[in-house]
C-alpha cells in the first residue's frame, strides 16, 4: 500500500486516526521537490526534525542546504525566551521574501512556538503565507497535511495532549550517536519555563519499546546513545506490577552492550537519587557526566522559580556524585536576573559558582514568557543593563572555571569515541571523554565508531587538544 493510501485506509479504519509509518511506505507526490530545514531549541527540539526529516521524505522531498533552491521550508521553533523567539520571527521575513519570488513554495512552522496561542493568533493576522502550521504533539499529521493542501493557513495544534506516538521514522545524520526519547513533557512548572505549556504533561515512554529502539540502533553500528527528556530522573513506567525509574532504566540499556555509551540528559537536581548515581558508578559504559542545572544560588530566588531545593541541597547532591563517580563531569544552567533579584541573590549564584567550579555551563538572562506563572505573578523588575552585567559576571566566572577544568586535564590519557571530522581541519577527527569534553586530534590510523586512547597535550576553553597513544 502506498503511503497516502495507507492514510486512507486508517482514516477509514478508525475513529480516531492514528499513523502508522513503515519503512516501505513511500509515496512520490513530491518527488524532485526539495526541503529546507531550520531547528531552534533544544536536542528534543532537534531529535523532533529527525522524525520530521523521515516524515516528508517519505513523500518524496529530499534536502538541501540552500534555502533559496527549496520547495518546502519547515522552521521548527522555539519558545524558551524571548530573543529565540526574535530570531525566528527574523527568519519568517526571509521566507516571506521568497514566497513573493516562488510562488509555490510551501512554508510550514511547528514546534515549541506553534504550542504558543499567542503566536499562532499571530500567524493567523500577520503571517498568513504560512501554508502549515502543527505543534509539538502531532508530528506524525505533518505528512498528511502536506497530501490534503488546504487553501489558507492549515493550522493544526493540539494543546496538552497525553498520547506517546510510536514508530515514527527518523533521519539520523550520525550513524555513531543517536538520541532516543524516553519520556516527553515536563510536570515540574518552574515559574519562568514555558516548557510545561509547549510540551504538556510527562508522560513516559514503554520501557520495552525504548530498549528495542536502542537494540535496533546499536546492531547498525550506533557507538552512543542520549537518552533523551526533559527530567530523564522523573522518568517513571507502571504496568500491573511492573515499574521502572530511571536508574532501572538506564541500567537495562547499558546492559544490552557494554561497547555502547550511555549518556542523558537533561537531570533535574530534585530527582537525582543515590541510586542512580550509584548505577552511573557501576556502569563503566554510562558515562561520567551529568548535566544538573542549579539556575540560582539563592534560595529565595530558588523558592520564587519553584525549583523544590535549596542551595545546601544541591551542593549536597553534587558532593554525593562526586564522592561516588570520582572525575564526574558537571555542567549546569544558570539564569541571571529572575524577578526580584538582589545584587546579594546575584552573589549567592557566583558563590554556588565557585563552591562546586563546573566543566561547562550554558547562562541566560531572564526572560518573560507569556502564560508562565512568573509572567502573572511577578514583576520582571531587573533592569536589562543590571541582567547584562549580572549575565557577562557568571559569563566569565564560568569561562575561567571551563578553562581551568580542562588545563587539569593536560598530561592525562582518555578513551574517546571517534565522532567525526573536526570543523576546522580535516587532518583531524573529534570526540568526547565520558565525562563530556570534547578532545581533537590526527586521525592517525583511527576511523569514526573507533574507541581510541588519545593523550591531552594542550586546551582552550571549550576544548582538549591531543594525540592518539
Ligand atoms: N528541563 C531542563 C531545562 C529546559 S530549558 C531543566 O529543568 O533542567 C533550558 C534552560 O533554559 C533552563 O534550564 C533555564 O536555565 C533556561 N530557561 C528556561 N526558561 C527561561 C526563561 N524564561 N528565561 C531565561 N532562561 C530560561
Ligand atoms: Fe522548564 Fe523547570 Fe520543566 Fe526544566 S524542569 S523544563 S526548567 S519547567
Ligand atoms: Fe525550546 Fe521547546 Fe526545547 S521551548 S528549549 S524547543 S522544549
Amino acid at each position: 500500500m502506498n503511503f497516502p493510501d495507507m492514510l486512507e485506509a486508517k482514516r477509514r479504519n478508525n475513529s480516531k486516526t492514528e499513523y502508522v509509518y513503515l519503512e516501505n511506505n513511500q509515496c512520490n507526490l513530491y518527488e524532485n521537490k526539495k526541503y529546507y530545514i531550520r531547528t531552534y531549541g533544544c536536542q528534543m527540539n532537534v531529535h523532533d526534525s529527525e522524525n520530521i526529516c523521515a516524515l516528508v521524505e517519505s513523500l518524496g522531498f529530499t534536502q538541501t542546504e540552500n534555502f533559496n533552491d527549496s520547495d518546502l521550508i519547515i522552521l521548527n521553533t522555539c519558545a524558551i525566551r524571548e530573543n529565540v523567539h526574535d530570531k525566528v520571527i527574523g527568519f519568517l521575513g526571509r521566507c516571506k521574501h521568497l514566497k513573493n519570488i516562488k510562488k509555490d513554495l510551501i512554508i510550514a512552522l511547528c514546534g515549541c512556538m506553534a504550542q504558543e496561542e499567542s503566536v499562532v493568533k499571530e500567524i493567523m493576522s500577520k503571517h498568513k503565507y504560512i501554508d502549515i502550521v502543527f505543534g509539538t504533539h502531532n508530528m506524525h499529521e505533518f505528512t498528511n497535511m502536506l497530501i490534503n493542501r488546504k487553501e489558507t493557513t492549515d493550522i493544526n495544534v493540539y494543546s496538552i495532549n497525553g498520547n506517546v506516538y510510536e514508530n515514527i521514522p527518523y533521519k539520523r545524520d550520525s550513524n555513531i550517536t543517536a538520541w532516543v526519547n524516553i519520556m516527553y513533557g515536563c510536570d515540574k512548572f518552574c515559574t519562568y519555563c514555558i516548557v510545561p505549556y509547549t510540551r504538556g504533561r510527562e508522560r513516559s515512554r514503554n520501557p520495552k519499546i525504548i530498549i528495542d529502539e536502542v537494540k535496533g540502533l546499536a546492531d547498525k553500528g550506533c557507538k552512543e546513545i542520549t537518552l533523551l527528556g526533559q527530567n530523564v530522573n522523573s522518568y517513571d513506567w507502571k504496568e500491573g506490577n511492573n515499574s521502572y525509574n530511571f536508574a532501572q532504566l538506564i541500567a537495562k540499556v547499558a546492559d544490552l552492550s557494554p561497547f555502547l555509551r550511555v549518556r542523558f540528559a537533561t537531570s533535574h537536581p530534585k530527582d537525582i537519587s543515590n541510586e542512580l548515581i550509584q548505577t552511573i558508578a557501576n556502569y563503566p559504559n554510562i558515562c561520567s557526566y551529568i548535566h544538573l542545572p542549579f539556575q540560582s544560588g539563592s534560595n529565595n530566588m530558588l523558592q520564587r522559580m519553584n525549583r523544590g531545593y535549596t542551595r545546601e541541597y544541591y551542593i549536597e547532591r553534587i558532593q554525593t556524585i562526586r564522592s561516588i563517580i570520582p572525575h564526574c563531569g558537571l555542567s549546569t544552567d544558570i539564569i541571571a536576573g529572575f524577578c526580584g533579584e538582589t545584587e546579594s541573590d546575584h552573589q549567592d549564584t557566583l558563590a554556588l559558582m565557585k563552591e562546586v567550579v563546573f566543566d561547562a555551563a550554558y547562562m541566560f538572562k531572564y526572560s518573560v514568557r507569556k502564560g508562565t506563572k512568573a509572567s502573572k505573578q511577578f514583576n520582571d523588575d531587573v533592569p536589562e543593563n543590571k541582567k547584562t552585567t549580572r549575565l557577562n559576571e557568571i559569563i566569565t566566572l564560568q569561562q575561567q572555571h571551563s578553562l581551568e577544568s580542562n588545563q587539569k586535564e593536560i598530561g592525562k590519557t582518555f578513551e574517546i569515541l571517534v565522532e567525526g571530522e573536526s570543523k576546522r581541519s580535516k587532518e583531524h577527527f573529534f570526540g568526547r571523554t565520558t565525562s563530556n569534553k570534547v578532545a581533537v586530534f590526527p586521525k592517525q590510523n583511527s576511523e569514526k565508531g573507533m574507541y581510541v586512547q588519545v593523550k591531552i597535550k594542550e586546551c582552550t576553553t571549550a576544548t582538549l587538544i591531543g594525540d592518539i597513544v
